[in-house]
């Protein structure tokens, strides 16, 4: 018997569009909102590199916070209570426009579906709840069960480990080009969700198909 398909979605940024929150206190930040959003997001990103590679690990959401700091104090400061409306805003973060449609009619073709993110689980679980991706996924996986950042090797065997499968048994979705890496160099199949046009990079790390959003997964074959 074929066993169904799995695939693995990786959440901020592929899933969820992490300038949302800034975009949507877009008046009150000014604008300077996108030099702020763009900052906080290189920031929490290398804040994860930096802690993982270190052996200091400490939760996303503790990174999510500091990165957002260092984004503020970056563009001269909000106004009072923005910082705690940003912070709101990313526990509650909108999906991109295709994904509930693309993910139901992967689930309807009897797809296997999956997070694998460096979010916190109670992260993970707050943002599931505010969108309609409620019980779609089979499994929502964090990296504290590795306890490590990605693009540790460790983190992409959870999901190998969680379904009993071999990687290239594997579908994984990132729009950032170094998780795909991570994700190929680990074995799994690899696609490339390009949202912003960005040029390609990591050449010995290719992805094995490259879309702007998740609809180059349909029409299913
Ligand atoms: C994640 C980040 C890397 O969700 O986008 O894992």
């Amino acid at each position: 018997m074929v066993s169904a398909p799995i695939y693995v979605f990786d959440a901020y940024g592929t899933l969820f569009d992490v300038h949302a929150a800034a975009s949507e206190h877009r008046v009150e930040i000014g604008e300077v909102w996108e030099r702020l959003s763009l900052t906080w997001r290189q920031k929490h990103l290398e804040y994860s590199w930096v802690h993982a590679m270190t052996g200091r690990m400490v939760p996303f959401w503790t990174l999510t916070q500091r990165s957002l700091d260092f984004a503020i104090a970056s563009v001269g400061g909000v106004p009072d209570g923005v910082r705690e409306k940003l912070l709101g805003a990313y526990r509650q973060m909108a999906v991109f426009p295709e994904v509930v449609d693309v993910l139901a009619r992967l689930r309807a073709s009897g797809a296997r579906l999956a997070i694998l993110s460096n979010g916190d689980p109670d992260m993970l679980a707050d943002a599931i709840a505010s969108t309609k991706l409620g019980g779609i996924f089979d499994a929502v996986i964090s990296v504290r069960d590795a306890g490590i950042f990605k693009p540790d090797m460790s983190v992409y065997r959870l999901v190998t480990d969680k379904f009993g499968c071999a990687p290239r048994e594997v579908t994984f979705q990132s729009s950032n080009r170094w998780d795909v890496a991570g994700a190929k160099a680990f074995g799994f199949e690899t696609v490339w969700v390009n949202r912003s046009g960005a040029p390609d990079e990591y050449p010995d790390m290719m992805p094995d198909r490259v879309g702007r959003d998740l609809s180059v997964l349909l029409p299913l074959a």
